[in-house]
C-alpha cells in the first residue's frame, strides 16, 4: 500500500495538468499515480467515489451521513472535486444532505454542480440554488413537469426505461465541455453509472468506523456466483485516516452514442 502525501509542488503540477497548461507530472510518487489519471483525462471520463464505513455503509438508517469519511478521506474527496469539471449527485443526496459540493479542503476550483432529478422533485429552495457557489445544472426527464429553478440551467433528457440513461447524461454534459465527471453519490446514482458501463474509475474510501446498519455504498443486481462479480484491478492507497481502493472499471457503455437533449426553461 502506498501512502499519499501531497506536497504543494505536486498539487500545483496536477492543477496545471488539469487546466491543460502543464506537462504530465513525471515521477512515481503515489499522489501523482492516484490523481494524474483524473487531472490528465481528456474527453469523457467518469470517476465515481464512495466514502464508506468498515461495514460498507454510507449513512445511518435515519440518514445521518456527516463525516462517514475521516479528515483525510474528506480532503481526498475535495481534491477529486478540484480536478474535475463537474460533480454529479442524485436528488436523494440533495434532499438528505443539502450539500454545497464545493472545494474547501484543498486548493483549486470548485466544479459545476449537477443534480439528476428525473421527476422534478427539487423545488428551488435547496441550498445550492442560493449559496452563490459554482454553476448548477439540473438534469431531468422531458416528461417531468416544467418549472423554473433559480440560478440553475435545466437539461431535459428523454427517459429511457425507468430513468435516464447515464450515457445520455455523460453526452449531455460533454456537450457543455464538462468532460471529467465526479459521480459522488448516492448509492442509487453510482449503481446506475456502474451498471450501464459509464465509470472509468471507482474510488472506495474506507474509514475505520462500524455503523452496523444503514444504506450501503454500492448495490448492484445480484449475481449467483462470485465468478460473476466485478473484479476490477485496483491499487490501494493510505490516505492517512482512511484507506482508498482506486479501481479501474470498463466503460462498456461508452459508445459515443448521440442522444437528443433539450434545454429546459
Ligand atoms: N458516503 C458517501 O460517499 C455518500 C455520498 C453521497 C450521498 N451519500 C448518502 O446517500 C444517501 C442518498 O443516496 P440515495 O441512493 O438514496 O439517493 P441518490 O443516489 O442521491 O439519488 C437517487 C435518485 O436520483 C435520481 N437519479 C439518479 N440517477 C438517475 C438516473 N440515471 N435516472 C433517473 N433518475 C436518477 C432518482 O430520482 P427519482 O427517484 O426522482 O427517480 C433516484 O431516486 C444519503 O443518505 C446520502 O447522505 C453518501
Amino acid at each position: 500500500m502506498q501512502a499519499v502525501e501531497i506536497t504543494d509542488a505536486v498539487w500545483e503540477r496536477l492543477l496545471a495538468l488539469r487546466s491543460g497548461s502543464g506537462e504530465t507530472p513525471v515521477g512515481d510518487d503515489p499522489a501523482t499515480a492516484l490523481y494524474a489519471p483524473i487531472a490528465g483525462a481528456r474527453g469523457p471520463f467518469v470517476l465515481a467515489q464512495v466514502g464508506q464505513s468498515l461495514d460498507g455503509r454510507v449513512a445511518t438508517p435515519s440518514g445521518d451521513a456527516a463525516n462517514v469519511s475521516g479528515p483525510d478521506g474528506l480532503a481526498h474527496l475535495h481534491r477529486c472535486r478540484a480536478l474535475v469539471d463537474a460533480v454529479v449527485v442524485g436528488v436523494g443526496t440533495i434532499k438528505a444532505d443539502n450539500p454545497r459540493l464545493s472545494v474547501r479542503l484543498a486548493e483549486g476550483p470548485s466544479p459545476v454542480r449537477v443534480v439528476i432529478d428525473c421527476h422534478g422533485a427539487l423545488d428551488g429552495r435547496e441550498g445550492l440554488f442560493h449559496d452563490g457557489g459554482a454553476p448548477v445544472i439540473v438534469i431531468e426527464s422531458t416528461s417531468a413537469p416544467a418549472r423554473p429553478l433559480p440560478n440553475a440551467e435545466i437539461l431535459r433528457i428523454p427517459p429511457s426505461g425507468s430513468g435516464l440513461a447515464t450515457g445520455a447524461i455523460v453526452n449531455a454534459l460533454a456537450g457543455r465541455r464538462l468532460n471529467r465527471l465526479l459521480v459522488e453519490g448516492g448509492a442509487r446514482t453510482i449503481a446506475r453509472f456502474i451498471e450501464e458501463g459509464q465509470v472509468d474509475r471507482l474510488h472506495v474510501a474506507i474509514s475505520p468506523l462500524i455503523i452496523g446498519a444503514g444504506p450501503s455504498g454500492i448495490t448492484l443486481p445480484p449475481v449467483a456466483r462470485l465468478s460473476d462479480a466485478l473484479r476490477p484491478s485496483a491499487k490501494v492507497f493510505s490516505l492517512g485516516s482512511d484507506i482508498l481502493f482506486d479501481c479501474v472499471l470498463t466503460t462498456s457503455g461508452r459508445q459515443g452514442k448521440k442522444v437528443d437533449v433539450a434545454d429546459g426553461t
